[in-house]
């Protein structure tokens, strides 16, 4: 973990953060390796992505999917906590009890979980329990009554 908040706090530094003046770094355990990134923002702004995010797409990248720790610096002179569709990114590749350190730049952190942070979460699990449950030949229709998953496949569009 001090490796990991190290390499956050490193990166930080390179944030590219000229709207929000909000820097983060974050770094993530992957395979015996660390991938550390820093949120870059852009003019349009909801085209922005954090730090956590970009940390993940780097470890991906490189080929390392399973995560098995994770370090962000951020916040003012309180830790500021992974927001949530971090959360849920972190949730994809991390296992629920993956531990989780936030930190501010003067130190003071916080250690959580992935499950801590996003319990009950949405996953894979969800997306096959429907594919299961439709090539078992039921699904819901939306007044929430029953079709058969033949019935359903067999409604065409005319494609016009
Ligand atoms: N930000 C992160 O990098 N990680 C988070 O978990 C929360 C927010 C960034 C996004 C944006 O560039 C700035 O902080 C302010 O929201």
């Amino acid at each position: 973990m001090p490796a990991l908040l190290r390499a956050a706090a490193k990166v930080r530094k390179n944030a590219h953060a000229p709207y929000s003046s909000f820097r983060v770094g974050a770094a993530v355990l992957a395979g015996g390796r660390i991938f550390a990134a820093c949120n870059v923002e852009n003019s349009a702004y909801p085209l922005s992505v954090c730090a956590e995010r970009n940390a993940v797409a780097a470890a991906v990248a490189a080929g390392r999917k399973r995560i098995d720790a994770v370090a962000v610096v951020g916040g003012s002179d309180r830790p500021a906590a992974p927001c949530g569709g971090c959360r849920q990114v972190l949730a994809e590749f991390a296992a629920p009890d993956a531990p989780v350190v936030y930190a501010a730049p003067n130190g003071q952190s916080v250690t959580t979980t992935v499950e801590a942070l996003l319990p009950a979460s949405f996953g894979p699990k969800d997306l096959l329990r429907a594919a299961a449950a439709e090539s078992r030949g039921t699904m819901r229709g939306p007044a929430g009554t029953l079709r058969s998953a033949a019935r359903v496949r067999g409604t065409r569009s005319t494609g016009r």
